[in-house]
């Protein structure tokens, strides 16, 4: 390894110096990408489109959630509400922040994930073995006005565009909440209403070039923690979902938004709906940003699914014991990524 490369916190500072991947990034053999195995043609994931969602055509939009969050896990959506505006601003600015000089980007660096806005690096330095091929900057953004004067002021239009954007997704969110308690067959405000006061996360991910992208993760295999993520991606491709025994890549599509389930929906719907295995891959020669929002409930929220959803007598009890989702949210960052899902935690035969 070169000496440039153990002195940088992060990768995109030591990316562009290097034409091999240094030794902390080289997953076991038995853990590689196998890139040559991954489906990468035909549709991956269904494609939903909101605009129907106020129609006539609802119920059928409904079903189409159901299956998708039953069978899928992942979806697209188009027609979302988010102007394009809003959405080409944001990628921007999260350009303009990582080309940012090393001095005034590490200005926000932290190894601790409980800090609310940070940069880092990798996962979480602080548990894992091996180090993944991304830097991102995370920052908490609801309620907007408890956090927008820890975001980056530089950009300097930063905090006014991450703003706007964050508040333009929760609007988002609060739809597709809606539309998922419909698809489970309860009341529309049933899923909202477990969440206590809301959460809402952003993370903006920056994947560097690699040179050996057949050697490293820019994210390992892994479940959302959170309820929802709606993830925005540049044109590169990266993300992927494991589907019937296989990695599927999921290639962007202008102005449509990925959505999927995470932990916090599976325990809420009572296993009905499925948190799904999903990784972000690296490539030779572009570097990638992709700005998921994770959804969630506050941290005080003790989430459960609905009565209406647990049956004792016709074979649906519940299926995991009630936690907060500060208990949850630790465990997950406590553990590295690792494959087994954290929901097993929480399974009531496990507790
Ligand atoms: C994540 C994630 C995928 C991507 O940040 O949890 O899965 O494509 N990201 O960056
Ligand atoms: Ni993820």
């Amino acid at each position: 390894m070169e000496a440039s490369a153990t002195s940088k916190l992060l990768v995109s500072d030591i990316a562009s110096s290097v034409d091999h991947v240094p030794s902390n990034y080289v997953r076991p053999i038995s853990d590689r990408p196998n890139l040559s195995e991954v489906e990468t043609s035909g549709d991956s994931i269904p494609l939903i489109d909101l605009q129907e969602l106020n129609g006539p055509n609802r119920v059928d939009i409904i079903l189409q959630f159901s299956h998708a969050c039953s069978s899928y896990g992942f979806f697209q959506i188009k027609n979302h509400g988010v102007p394009e505006k809003t959405i080409q601003r944001m990628m921007t600015v999260a350009r303009e922040f990582f080309r940012q000089p090393e001095s005034e980007r590490v200005k926000h660096y932290s190894a601790d994930p409980k800090k609310t806005t940070r940069l880092s690096t990798s996962f979480n330095v602080g548990t894992e073995k091996v180090s993944n091929w991304r830097d991102f900057l995370r920052l908490h953004c609801f309620p907007i006005q408890d956090f927008i004067d820890e975001w980056p002021s530089n950009p300097v239009s930063f905090r006014d565009i991450t703003a706007e954007y964050a508040t333009s997704v929760r609007a988002l969110v609060l739809t597709l909440l809606e539309a998922i308690s419909e698809s489970l067959g309860v009341e529309k405000d049933r899923v909202s209403n477990t969440l206590g006061k809301h959460g809402q996360h952003m993370a903006l991910n920056y994947y560097p070039p690699c040179p050996q992208p057949d050697l490293t993760f820019g994210l390992p295999c892994h479940k959302d923690p959170n309820l929802i993520t709606v993830l925005l991606q540049d044109e590169v491709s990266g993300l992927q979902v494991f589907k019937d025994g296989k990695w599927v890549a999921v290639h962007p599509v202008p102005n449509t938004f990925i959505v999927n389930i995470g932990d916090q929906m599976q325990v809420i719907s009572n296993d009905k709906y499925k948190s799904v295995l999903h990784r972000a891959v690296v490539n030779n020669d572009k570097e990638r940003i992709s700005i998921p929002t994770f959804y969630c409930p506050s941290a005080d929220a003790v989430v459960g699914p609905p009565q209406e959803l647990i049956n004792e007598e016709e074979g649906s009890p519940a299926v995991y014991r009630s936690f907060t989702y500060a208990e949850y949210y630790e465990k997950f960052w406590d553990r590295a990524l690792a494959t087994e899902s954290c929901l097993d935690l929480f399974k009531v035969s496990n507790s």
